[in-house]
């Protein structure tokens, strides 16, 4: 190791005096339908995200939610249920008075999609509702597998439900939007014949990320990052996203999607595309949505067996260690078969072929059980075109990167040079760091409370478009279709709490480009995470 190794206190540049968060804005009144409403994210993250709303005030005396599943249930037993899926998100006991006025505006419906009783009765539910007070608005969510999601679109459709003569009417697409990109082609063809666009809004909760929607803040609302933004600063560009989460309790959806699609299609492209795109000519759905759609546009297919084999890497986690515990490896997982090919990680190089970014690469991956919990941007930029300071010494001049901390330790890290202090001309990397926490008094709200709070008050920027999907599933699909004919990879096993599999560092070595360590204790930026 150089000079340049030694670890020193990171400089801090953070305001002096903390800006506290901006107020929250009002919803829209209206009702809001949760199909899928006993599953997993309706618990964990939708009705979390949707108290923590009504707690900051967001929500007027009109707004309820009605959750619809196929299980029958009083609506005291949702409202119960709910509770403790509360209690566990949030990993502590919720104010009995806060919950009680939540409570109110919770009720249940039972009801098969599949069951053409189904959509008349919901109607008529919601009719009932705005007799009792409930907003005639209506934003329906559906947290559902893509296969169901025809089915209620057709059957809203059917009762009348998606045109709304006393109010507006919304509905919300949970991610993966179809499996590959014939599937995403044709829930586009049936949205569209019941819906107008304006009223679709696909949800990716990365761009619900306050650090995710930073991305454009830091590029286009600082004229000292952006001139450097391109093929003639930029050496190549590296998205992780690292969890130590295994599977869980999914197996059964993780067996049918894998890394690939879970992650990579959605959550990465959508980093990559905001790191890459050109500036929008406003901030507006439209503008913003039309330089991602050419972005992604602009990105390299893998078009053959060949190309895939050579620019992607796919692993699963073996047993291992995380937090200094021994895990099962993903073949051992309840509901997992024991000669699974479906990868928990997934490493892709992308290039895109415009003018801006001719010739660099974007190096992406994605894992469960790895060393570290970590989603982050790496901008690396090129070598200074002489060594000046190092003629005479083995000491080298490590380049500056840029690093966009997405979760944890939000904020953005910057390396650069310095003179070590001393009489001789010895240089050292020092790390320049915002930190989130630090420079803002109060929390940003969740992901999907933000996105939700978008919805309700009409504003899809920060939601996919048909076109963007479909974009995005053009880079996957083929990826998909050659892995399914190639032999899975020897390194494919990887130890959990690991780099991932060896298999990866053999990807982004050619051009002595290299991936952030996982397992190093300083990350850019000097956080000890
Ligand atoms: C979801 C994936 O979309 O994103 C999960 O289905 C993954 O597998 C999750 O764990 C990661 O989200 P976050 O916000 O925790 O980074």
């Amino acid at each position: 190791m150089s000079a340049t190794t030694v670890e020193p206190k990171p400089i801090t540049a953070t305001a002096n005096h903390k800006v506290p968060r901006s107020p929250l804005p009002k919803a829209e009144s209206c009702v809001l339908v949760i199909f899928g409403a006993t599953g997993d994210l309706t618990k964990r993250k939708l009705i979390p995200a949707i108290y923590d709303l009504s707690c900051e005030g967001c929500m007027d005396d009109k707004f309820r939610i009605l959750g619809v599943g196929r299980s029958a249930m009083s609506d005291d037993e949702f409202r119960a249920s709910m509770r403790d899926a509360m209690t566990q998100a949030k990993g502590k006991p919720i104010n009995d008075d806060e919950w009680k006025k939540f409570a109110g505006r919770l009720s249940y419906m039972g009801g098969d999609p599949a069951d053409a009783n189904t959509f008349p009765n919901l109607a008529k539910k919601l009719e009932e509702m705005s007799k009792q007070g409930a907003s005639n608005n209506h934003l329906f969510y559906l947290s559902v597998p893509p296969s169901v999601s025809p089915e209620i679109v057709e059957g809203l459709g059917r009762v009348g439900l998606a045109k709304n003569d006393k109010g507006w009417s919304r509905i919300i697409v949970e991610k993966p939007f179809g499996r590959d990109l014939n599937s995403a082609r044709e829930l586009n063809a049936v949205v569209a014949k019941v819906f107008d666009e304006s009223q679709v809004y696909r949800i990716d909760h990365y761009l619900g990320k306050e650090t995710v929607q930073n991305i454009l803040v830091f590029r286009f609302g600082n004229s000292l990052f952006e001139p450097v933004w391109n093929r003639n600063y930029v050496d190549f560009v590296e998205i992780t996203a690292a969890e130590t989460l295994g599977v869980e309790s999914r197996a059964s959806f993780y067996e049918e999607t894998g890394a690939l699609r879970d992650m990579v299609a959605n959550h990465l492209l959508q980093l990559l595309t905001l790191t890459a795109m050109e500036p929008p000519v406003a901030f507006d759905a439209n503008s913003v949505r039309e330089e991602k759609v050419k972005l992604l546009r602009a990105i390299r297919p893998l078009n053959n067996v060949k190309d895939v084999a050579a620019h992607t890497v796919r692993g699963q986690y073996g047993p291992g260690t995380i937090n200094g515990k021994p895990v099962p490896g993903y073949r051992e997982e309840k509901g997992v078969a024991k000669d699974s090919r479906t990868e928990t990680y997934a490493a892709v190089e992308f290039h895109i072929d415009n003018w801006r970014w001719s010739g660099v690469p974007f190096y992406v991956r994605a894992g469960k059980r790895l060393a570290k919990p970590l989603t982050e941007i790496r901008v690396h930029l090129k070598p200074t075109p002489q060594a000046l300071f190092s003629r005479n010494r083995n000491e080298h001049i490590e380049p500056n990167i840029i690093t966009i901390r997405i979760q944890p330790n939000e904020g953005i890290g910057i390396n650069f040079a310095a003179k070590r202090p001393g009489t001789e001309m010895h240089t050292t990397t020092v790390h320049m760091n915002f930190s989130y926490e630090e420079a803002f008094a109060t929390k940003s709200p969740q992901a999907y409370a933000t996105l939700l709070l978008d919805a309700m008050r009409g504003d899809a920027t920060l939601f996919t478009r048909g076109d963007e999907v479909e974009a995005e599933w053009r880079l996957i699909t083929p990826i998909e279709e050659a892995w399914a004919q190639l032999s899975l990879p020897q390194s494919m096993i990887y130890p959990a709490g690991s780099n991932g599999p060896t298999g990866a560092d053999g990807l982004i070595t050619g051009r002595d480009h290299h991936w952030r360590d996982l397992q190093e204790q300083y990350a850019p930026g000097g956080q000890v995470r």
